[in-house]
């Protein structure tokens, strides 16, 4: 058996096409069931649902022997011990800084000025602007980080930006770039020699699907 951990919503949503690829089809619909552990088609294969920032530690601790997750979750909470053959090229987006519409950042950091700085993701922000030679005080948050700028709480946010409706609806605006952000297959170490036979097809299909995401049906 062979068992592969997933986050509810985008991750599990952009992963079914390449389980499909592979002849998996998951047999439960996870925004109505409430079991935790889904059965596919295949009999070898189930999936976990697990929290997004959990999928490495399941992975890390053989709780899970492979699962998908973020760039920014592995970054943030480190990738140590896990095998991370591919770039699934899924749930893609980008970190970045925004500040309140009439924030001036610019010169704001020719300045020096020491910005506050909210979000999630606090292991990213410092080493981006420890590298930029800036500042900052750093405020941790959960979510909404939008929220921050808006009420005085924070000059800047370090969030995940996609479309940027969501930056838009708030009044803020991006104003760097820190990185392009996607999901990567992650496998535990020991799983992978015990389960080879079971877990090397896989990511030679999940390989294939990416480089090919025109045979997708
Ligand atoms: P948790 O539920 O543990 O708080 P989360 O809310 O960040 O985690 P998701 O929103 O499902 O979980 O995000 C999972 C992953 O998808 C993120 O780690 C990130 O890599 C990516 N992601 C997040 N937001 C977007 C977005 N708007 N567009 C595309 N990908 C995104
Ligand atoms: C993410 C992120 C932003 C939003 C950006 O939140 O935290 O708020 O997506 O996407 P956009 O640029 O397309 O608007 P998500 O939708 O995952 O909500 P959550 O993290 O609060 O679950």
């Amino acid at each position: 058996m062979i068992t592969l951990a997933l986050s509810k919503g985008r991750i599990f949503d952009e992963t079914l096409p390449l389980l499909a690829a592979a002849g998996i089809e998951v047999l439960e619909d996870q925004q109505r069931s409430r079991k935790l552990i889904l059965p596919t088609s295949h009999s070898g294969v189930r999936v976990l649902l697990v929290r997004a920032s959990d999928v490495a530690t399941y992975v890390e601790y053989g709780g899970a022997d492979l699962g998908v997750t973020g760039k920014d979750i592995l970054l943030e909470h480190g990738g140590q011990g896990l095998y991370q053959p591919l770039d699934l090229r899924i749930a893609q987006c980008r970190m970045s800084v925004a500040v309140r519409l009439d924030f001036d950042y610019a010169s704001a950091v020719r300045q020096g000025a020491r910005l506050r700085v909210a979000t999630k993701y606090t292991r990213i922000a410092r080493e981006f602007f420890a590298d930029k030679g800036m500042h900052v005080d750093l405020i941790k948050l959960y979510g909404s980080m939008e929220l921050a700028p808006l009420t005085g709480l924070a000059d800047a946010i370090v969030d995940l930006v996609s479309t940027g409706n969501t930056l838009k609806a708030n009044q803020l605006i991006e104003v760097e770039r820190i990185m392009d952000i996607s999901s990567r297959l992650v496998i535990n170490q020991a799983a992978l020699k015990l389960k080879r036979a079971a877990i090397r097809p896989l990511i030679d299909v999940f390989a294939h699907a990416i480089a090919n995401p025109a045979d997708a049906s």
